[in-house]
């Protein structure tokens, strides 16, 4: 079993996600290319750089329309990418810790609709934090930006998205309780089980609601947070990830699934 460590911890690649994954993560010829992204219109937010960056790209390749959300004002690798867009990708700002920039960003989507709103923007910590010396502080910003955060945009934002459409979250396979044999990451492990605990409670509020909703786990990617030594190339995660999230529609109900379409455990 491959492993990687940042510091002194080290961490399985079983964490990151579920057996079934494992066991496929090799087999990329299941890769199946779909064809329900042309012409979709997609709001993306958390798109500057590593796993949204490429969601951003990916659904460009198959012919949907991008609005993605950056937080600083300057340029960024998603700006690289509007200049080869062909018009088709609008570049937002919002950072998802502040309500009342989610709230701005709401009024200037005023009338328009999507088929999709992903939620990306996350934030790690040192993996060898545990509750036994990790500063309130910390704690809070890991908490806020990765459960809280994300559904508040949730709340904010489902109303631009077509009643046939797709309301997902990135999550991590770390969030499975389940799976959590081995530890390491605890205060990142506890913010994506606390944002799946809050999405299930929003789909309990929302259950005659006819969109799908998806926690997604996208497999041990090589970004800035997931590191150098990650399993996966974000081009081994990516398009397997939207593959999923494309074939999920129309699918009513919540759905934690990796980066293949396996279904996660809680
Ligand atoms: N890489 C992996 O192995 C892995 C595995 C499982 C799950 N995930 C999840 O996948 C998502 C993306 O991760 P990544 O690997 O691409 O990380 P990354 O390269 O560090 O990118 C994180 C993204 O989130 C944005 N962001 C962070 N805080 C934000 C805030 N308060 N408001 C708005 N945007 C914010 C960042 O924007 P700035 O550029 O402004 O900082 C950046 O675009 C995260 O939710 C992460 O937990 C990653």
């Amino acid at each position: 079993m491959r492993s990687g460590g940042v510091g002194q911890a080290t961490w399985e690649w079983a964490d990151w996600t579920n057996a079934a994954d494992r066991n496929t993560a090799n087999d990329l010829s299941r890769t199946v290319v779909s064809s329900v992204s042309d012409n979709a219109t997609v709001l993306l937010i958390g798109a500057s750089r590593g796993l949204g960056y490429a969601i951003a790209a990916e659904y460009l390749d198959r012919g949907s329309r991008v609005v993605a959300t950056v937080r600083s004002p300057g340029r960024t690798a998603l700006h690289e990418l509007q200049d080869t867009a062909g018009g088709r990708l609008e570049i937002e700002h919002v950072d998802i810790n502040v309500p009342e920039q989610v709230q701005a960003l709401g009024d200037r989507l005023g009338a328009r609709r999507f088929d999709l709103l992903f939620v990306n923007a996350g934030v790690t910590n040192g993996p060898d934090e545990t509750t036994a010396n990790v500063t309130t502080e910390e704690f809070t910003r890991l908490m806020v930006t990765n459960a809280l955060s994300p559904m508040r945009v949730i709340e904010a934002l489902a109303e631009f998205i077509d009643p046939s459409g797709t309301i997902a979250i990135m999550s991590s396979g770390q969030g499975s309780i389940a799976n959590n044999e081995r530890g390491g990451f605890e205060i990142y492990r506890a913010s994506k089980s606390a944002l799946n605990q809050l999405m299930r409670s929003y789909a309990a509020r929302h259950r005659d609601d006819s969109r799908t909703l998806l926690l997604m786990a996208p497999g041990w990617v090589k970004t800035e947070l997931g590191g150098p030594g990650a399993r996966l190339t974000v081009s081994e995660s990516i398009p397997n990830l939207v593959t999923t999230i494309d074939a999920q529609r129309g699918r009513s109900g919540l759905h934690f699934l990796d980066y293949l379409g396996q279904t996660v455990a809680w």
